[in-house]
């Protein structure tokens, strides 16, 4: 286990980024203009179909102004930051990357909503929270990275009040070994990626039902076909977070949706 969370640690180490963050957001405006979370949105959202697909998963989730919102494995904050500026609701995110945790609770300074937000950092497994504290707990391309998938979903009902809900987004085994390196994975030791009907049952054994199923498989394809045909990304962009090789985990992830040997699911279920 110890091993596990050091090697994903070890992929999203992101040394000095929020000084890397400083440097390529001095282009947007000086450092004590406020920023907007759609100006981050090229590179704040660490998942297919950057904005969009948060904003499609608050919606299906039915994500409220009077709610109070986990993101676990929020990553640099993106998510977090678009669904408080939507919705006005709380947000606390939690990630096992401390320079990531540094980087969101810089972001969120910039974009002036530090009273709304808060981030530490957290193991998904062992999150530091009493039991029935949030209405919605979120988990965006993140399970891939454990292969405790029954203690994840587990303590993911245990910090959801009785009727809250648990909206994912993640990246699932299609046919065929996928080929490395990957955005969250450069290699198969820390990927563990589970088929979408496994992940289902992993979730629904840990106490939950299933509010809504999608397979957004085809249009994680179509995205990535606009994407390559679009040329390079804007600037600033997920190379910032991830390094030179992002083009190139990128294109792999794009590869595999095309040849079937991953998917994209997205799902809300309700903790009964
Ligand atoms: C691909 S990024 C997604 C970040 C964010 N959810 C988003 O969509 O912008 C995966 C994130 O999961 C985090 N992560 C992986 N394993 C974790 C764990 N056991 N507990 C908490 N965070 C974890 C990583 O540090 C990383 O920030």
């Amino acid at each position: 286990m110890t091993n596990e969370l050091d090697r994903v640690r070890d992929h999203y180490r992101a040394t000095g980024l929020t000084e890397r963050l400083k440097t390529v957001l001095a282009a947007l405006g000086p450092a004590d203009q406020l920023l907007t979370p759609q100006q981050l949105g090229t590179l704040d959202q660490f998942h297919t179909r950057g904005l969009a697909a948060t904003a499609e998963l608050a919606q299906l989730a039915g994500v409220a102004a009077d709610m109070s919102v986990l993101d676990v494995g929020s990553g640099i904050g993106g998510p977090a930051r678009f669904l408080a500026a939507t919705y006005g609701c709380r947000v606390t995110g939690v990630d096992l990357s401390e320079p990531f945790v540094e980087a969101a609770r810089y972001l969120t300074e910039r974009t002036g909503q530090s009273g709304q937000l808060s981030f530490q950092t957290a193991n998904g497994l062992e999150l530091p929270f009493d039991d029935g504290r949030f209405d919605i707990v979120l988990l965006q391309h993140v399970a891939m990275n454990i292969s405790n998938r029954a203690r994840l979903y587990h303590e993911t009902r245990r910090v959801l009040k009785s009727g809250g809900r648990f909206a994912t987004f993640d990246v699932a085994l299609g046919k065929g070994e996928p080929h490395y390196p990957l955005p969250w994975a450069r290699m198969p030791a820390t990927s563990f990626l589970l088929t979408a009907d496994a992940t289902r049952a992993a979730i629904e054994a840990a106490g939950f039902r299933m509010l809504a199923w999608q397979d957004d498989t085809e249009a994680a394809r179509a995205w990535f076909a606009q994407l390559r045909a679009s040329g390079p990304p804007p600037s600033p962009n997920l190379g910032v977070v991830m390094g030179p090789d992002f083009a190139e985990l990128t294109t792999n992830l794009g590869r595999n949706l095309m040849q079937g040997r991953l998917g994209i699911l997205t799902a809300v279920f309700e903790a009964v």
